[in-house]
């Protein structure tokens, strides 16, 4: 047989036996079978001596064509599992994947800067329960029987009862029930109400509630209080005003506005006043001696006013664009 006819056997050969290998260890067999140190191609190579030497670039170039033949098919169905394969290269000079890093949410930063700004006059922070009963975020609040915020329209019911609290004020009662006075405390949460939707309204948002408890507590510290707030979480040239306000639960009440510099307007941020000696009598504190104010601030407006963000629907839709950019 010539080398020639050698050669087209082989790769015959190969072809048949190639086309029924299942998985990449019969593959391995047949790669030292063929191309291993005494495989059949490398026998061929041994007979290349014996042809003229005008014959052999010919054949040198025939044989080593089915060489790499044979090695590119042999390595297409081995990749990936044999550890001389080229495809387990590693380049070490190729830049690394990059991880996009989380950030925490805007109204998270914004809870964690109020929490600092009282923390250092000596708030604690106190968590109680989003679902509560009517008396804990109406009754014992003194808020009576007829008013709007006990509607239907204002309030989510879970049960005839039971509702998603409408403010943090809730947690006032549960901390005054736990612990005698004196208290000092504010609560993040957050709280829902059925209200139409705006720029500046959501079903849900978060408040911050403040409660304090001394037997000698005036609204002139309340006042100094949440001004020095302010100035810290605003800046001192923000403009801010006070209003007279009602609320059942505080005697006398307050809100605070903030100067919204993107619509030229004046925004609530807050409501606040002296504890009211209804609720006082509620949970067992004697109103002859003790004395409070309280407050409770709308985290999303003041995150707005704080950042010029010009709609509070944007901290709920988790658009990755808007949440970058804190
Ligand atoms: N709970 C009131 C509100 O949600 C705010 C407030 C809290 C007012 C404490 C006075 C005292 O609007």
């Amino acid at each position: 047989m010539s080398l020639k006819d050698s050669i087209e056997s082989v790769k015959n050969d190969f072809l048949t036996e190639f086309a029924s290998i299942g998985d990449s260890s019969s593959s391995e067999i047949l790669k030292q079978k063929y191309l291993g140190r005494n495989g059949l191609v490398t026998e061929l190579f041994k007979e290349l001596g014996k042809v003229s030497s005008d014959d052999r670039p010919l054949y040198g170039q025939l044989l080593n064509g089915l060489k790499n033949e044979l090695f590119e098919k042999i390595s297409s169905v081995q990749s990936g599992s044999d550890s001389n394969d080229s495809s387990d290269y590693v380049d070490i000079a190729l830049p690394g994947k990059s991880y996009s890093r989380g950030s925490s949410h805007i109204l998270e930063q914004t809870f964690t800067d109020i929490k600092k700004i009282f923390g250092e006059i000596g708030f604690s922070v106190a968590y109680g329960p989003e679902i509560d009963d009517d008396y804990h975020n109406f009754t014992a609040l003194n808020v009576p029987e007829h008013h709007p915020a006990r509607d239907m329209q204002d309030t989510f019911f879970v049960d005839k009862d039971i509702v998603l609290r409408t403010h943090t004020s809730n947690v006032q009662i549960h901390l005054m029930e736990e612990k005698d006075p004196p208290l000092r405390f504010i609560v993040p949460g957050r709280v829902y109400r059925n209200e139409s939707i705006s720029y500046k309204s959501y079903c849900l948002f978060h408040q911050v509630e403040g409660l304090f408890v001394e037997k000698n507590v005036s609204f002139g510290q309340l006042k100094g209080t949440l001004e020095y707030f302010v100035k810290k979480m605003f800046g001192s040239d923000r403009k801010m005003r006070w209003r007279p306000s009602y609320f059942p639960f505080t005697e006398p009440s307050a809100e605070v506005d903030i100067w919204d510099e993107q619509r030229n307007q004046w925004m609530e941020i807050l409501g606040c006043g002296m504890v009211d000696p209804e609720v006082f009598k509620s949970v067992g504190y004697d109103p002859k001696v003790w004395r409070g104010y309280a407050f409770g601030m709308g985290v999303e407006r003041i995150a707005m006013l704080k950042h010029g963000i010009d709609d509070i629907r944007l901290f709920y839709n988790g658009d990755i664009r808007f949440l970058r950019q804190f």
